[in-house]
């Protein structure tokens, strides 16, 4: 791959995305890799994924300007298409997903951070949906993902006055749930990645799975999505060692996720 790195530090992948002559901005090509390298995530023996981009300045600058700038109407719906598809993929991965946004996460960046469930960021990050100052609408999902995370008030203030946000501000919305010096965000990152992994890895999935599945539908309708996924839990290896621990008042736990 030219664009994408991919490493496993014991349960953690890591993902970068390093386009350093482009800011990480995402064109057909990153898109296409980033894809690709999200398909080849071996579910068995990684737990969490952390996201970030490469260099020290940028997470994601966004979709390729250059390349979107002659697109027609069709070609625009397809590349949208073909962003949304890769987000949607890394947003219904089984396993959570860290975004360490370590700079600039702007457009296509910040939509991409929305895609994984959880945000961490350095204090140099800046977020923001840029697109309407370029005559476009966000169009990796930022309408959607934003207005859920955010509310719908910040959202469309956020979009309409295509505003970017420093760090501080980021997490005074709940945008990003961290803040941390540049230097510390991978860290961090890794140390709130190897925190999750060492729960139980079907108990994590099936608590992603209820929360995704759940948060678009009624509440009478929700809590069954929990339920089915609470009592899968029940046919588990590790809810009985997860709770024969306690019982036994053992402080050892050994999680196989089975
Ligand atoms: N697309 C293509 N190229 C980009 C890019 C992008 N989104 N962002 C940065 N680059 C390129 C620049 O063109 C420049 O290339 P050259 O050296 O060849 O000129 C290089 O990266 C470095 O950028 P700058 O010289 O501008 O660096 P800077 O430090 O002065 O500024 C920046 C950095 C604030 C990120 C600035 O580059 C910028 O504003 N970038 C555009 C951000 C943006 O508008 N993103 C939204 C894109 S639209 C979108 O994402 C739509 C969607 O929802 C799908």
């Amino acid at each position: 791959m030219e664009f994408i790195k991919y490493d496993v530090e014991g349960m953690v992948g890591i993902i970068t995305i390093d386009r350093p002559k482009a800011m990480n901005a995402l064109n057909s090509d990153v898109l296409k890799e980033l894809g690709s390298a999200v398909d080849a995530v071996d579910l068995d023996a990684v737990r969490v994924l952390i996201i970030t981009g490469g260099g020290e300045k940028s997470f994601v600058a966004g979709a390729d300007i250059g390349e979107m700038k002659d697109l027609s109407k069709s070609e625009g719906e397809e590349f949208g298409k073909r962003g949304n598809d890769v987000f949607r993929k890394i947003e219904t991965l089984p396993i959570p997903v860290i975004a360490a946004v370590n700079g600039y996460a702007l457009g296509g960046g910040c939509e991409l951070s929305m895609a994984c469930d959880i945000r961490l960021c350095s204090e140099n990050a800046l977020f923001g949906q840029p697109e309407t100052g370029l005559g476009i609408t966000p169009g990796f999902g930022g309408t959607q993902r934003l207005s859920r995370i955010v509310g719908v008030g910040i959202a469309k203030e956020l979009i309409y006055g295509a505003a970017n946000i420093k760090a501080d501000e980021a997490f005074r919305i709940g945008l990003v749930n961290h803040v941390y010096p540049a230097e510390e965000l991978m860290d961090n990152a890794k140390k709130l990645a190897n925190k999750i992994a060492n729960n139980a890895p079907i108990a994590v999935r099936n608590a992603k799975k209820a929360i995704n599945d759940g948060i678009d539908q009624p509440m009478d309708e929700a809590i069954v999505t929990e339920e089915k996924l609470f009592g899968d839990c029940f046919e588990t290896h590790d809810q009985a060692e997860g709770m024969g621990a306690f019982i036994e008042k053992r402080k050892e736990k050994t999680f196989t996720n089975s």
